[in-house]
């Protein structure tokens, strides 16, 4: 990846002068919530200096944002001068009922720039929005800002994209290069896939096998039912230390990483590491092929909880994040219906399916996440109910009732799981696959559709839309080895996802979303990464409805 150092401020130039008349709505993505422009700019120059009190990291990101784009050298004081083209950041905590904590109000007018929120992300999310604004007029000596007053805030407090590095191992470089562009676009969560059936990716200091053995396969399958191979090796995991400037480096952005470590199916990679957390105890190889595997922990073995535990307690030491995903998904429930210690445990503890076994697990992971203040997140399988076809009915029917605390992560199924889910009262995230799985291709999920994706579910009586926390976009990887061809999966949509994120259904106007792409996709070229060439006005029979 070649970086060409032509800032984002001069490609609003080049692309579409965010030089605007007073009557013209500057091009902000996602869009802010309220936005009123006045006739005249401010001027950024050799004088201009940031103003802040007690906020070193936004202010310094700032500063660096800023000599890139523009080329100036704005220094961070906490002394305002009298000049009148300072950029004033301030925390306020008066305005907490307008903002919320991650709004912010931006003022540009000729007495100078003001940033204000209530909370340092908000601040941030000011930042990111100001970034945008600037037009550079002569490199290193003058940009400009358009006069505006936007009070902005977002639809959704969760507003996440995962990668999943279980099937194809990126690294550390890849990542900041997401973070760097979920932050721009004003993204929260990273939700971090790292195990999974064919890898185990990060280093857990208890137990080396899962890395030594299960972040290697021998092969890669190259496509979806096809017998052809990679015909070579495949491996990568992050170290705890990498793990830990990865969380910072998502901090610094305000961006939570959410770690998801698949159990109980999703789990050959672990199990070819040590066969005894197997319901088989057979050993098995990591797996060279993707689809659905029959390896499975064994849930009625003390042992394995007891791993469990001391993996997770390892996981929350590197993840302040408050969420921790278990996963969930795709449990076959081969295994568990033969083992005579499975059987045995349905009868002691009365579970009725296999479904009501995976609950009464579940539950119990539930419970240990929550004795160390975290919160458990998982697909919506682990609610039971018929999610699949090679699922038999009555093995989904469920007396267990998962614990309440849950975060229930939808992605399958009929919309009617969200609606009952939210109407008990569970918290839950979005991602139902046909709107926002980014390995999906553009015919299947074209920008337009990404963009018109409503996370709260028709039908959804009103009093329960609290409970839908957000949406997550998801990077499946499982035929997507090359990092250039999972860029062109994830840009452009990703801005489309994050407007369903931030942006207020009354303010949501394709025509506007499509022009601001011109600056944004302009941007990321800049930054060497691979757009796809994609029709923003393709439909789909659902959007030409
Ligand atoms: C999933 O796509 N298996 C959650």
């Amino acid at each position: 990846m070649k970086k060409l150092l032509v800032p984002f401020a001069v490609l609003c130039l080049l692309v579409s002068n965010q030089k605007v008349s007073a009557q013209t709505e500057p091009l902000i993505s996602p869009r802010p919530l309220t936005l009123e422009t006045a006739k005249g700019n401010l001027k950024l120059s050799a004088a201009t200096k940031i103003i802040v009190r007690g906020l070193p990291t936004e202010a310094l990101y700032l500063k660096d944002k800023l000599s890139v784009s523009t080329g100036l050298n704005i220094p961070v004081t906490i002394t305002p001068k009298a000049s009148q083209n300072n950029i004033l950041l301030q925390l306020d905590e008066s305005k907490s009922t307008d903002f919320g904590k991650e709004g912010y109000e931006l003022v540009v007018n000729a007495k100078g720039i003001k940033i204000a929120a209530t909370d340092k992300a908000g601040l941030f999310y000011g930042i990111q929005t100001l970034i945008q604004l600037i037009s550079v007029e002569k490199k290193g000596r003058l940009a400009t800002v358009p006069f505006v007053t936007i009070k902005d805030k977002p639809r959704f407090s969760w507003r996440a994209m995962m990668l999943d590095e279980g099937r194809h191992f990126k690294g550390e470089k890849v990542v900041k290069q997401l973070l760097d562009d979920m932050a721009m676009l004003k993204m929260n969560v990273f939700h971090w896939h790292l195990t999974d059936d064919q890898g185990w990716r990060i280093e857990i200091k208890k137990y080396p096998e899962l890395t030594r053995i299960g972040s290697k396969r021998k092969d890669s399958q190259l496509a979806w039912r096809s017998d052809k191979r990679s015909g070579k090796p495949h491996e990568g995991f992050y170290t705890q230390e990498q793990i830990k400037e990865v969380v910072r480096y998502a901090a610094e952005r305000h961006i939570t990483v959410v770690p998801e470590i698949e159990m109980p199916g999703h789990a050959t990679a672990a199990i070819a590491a040590y066969p005894w957390l197997g319901t088989t105890g057979e050993k098995v190889e990591v797996p060279v092929t993707f689809g659905k595997f029959k390896d499975t922990y064994n849930v009625a073995d003390p042992k394995v909880y007891t791993f469990l535990e001391d993996v997770l307690t390892e996981v929350m030491a590197l993840f302040p994040s408050k969420v921790i995903h278990i996963g969930g998904d795709e449990v076959l429930y081969d295994q568990w219906k033969s083992s005579p210690q499975i059987q045995a445990l349905m009868v002691r503890e009365n579970l009725k399916s296999p479904a009501d076994v995976q609950i009464w697990f579940t539950n119990k992971i539930s419970k240990f996440i929550a004795s160390k203040g975290r919160r458990m997140m998982g697909w919506n399988e682990i609610m039971g109910g018929k999610v699949h076809e090679f699922t038999d009915e009555k093995e989904t029917i469920v007396k267990e009732k998962l614990d309440q605390g849950t975060i229930v992560h939808f992605w399958r199924g009929t919309t009617d799981m969200i609606t009952s889910a939210a109407s008990k009262g569970y918290d839950l995230v979005n991602s139902y696959h046909i709107y926002t799985y980014l390995d999906y291709d553009y015919k299947e999920i074209p920008i337009r559709k990404a963009y018109d994706f409503n996370p709260i579910p028709e039908g959804l009586d009103p009093k329960y839309d609290k409970h839908v926390l957000g949406l997550g976009c998801q990077m499946w990887s499982e035929f997507i080895p090359e990092v250039a061809d999972m860029q062109r999966k994830i840009y452009p949509r990703l801005a489309a996802y994050a407007e369903v994120g931030w942006t207020d259904l009354s303010r949501k106007d394709y025509t506007y979303f499509k022009n601001t792409m011109k600056l944004i996709e302009a941007h990321w070229k800049t930054e060497g990464v691979e757009v796809a060439i994609a029709d923003y006005d393709a439909q789909t029979e659902e959007t030409k409805k």
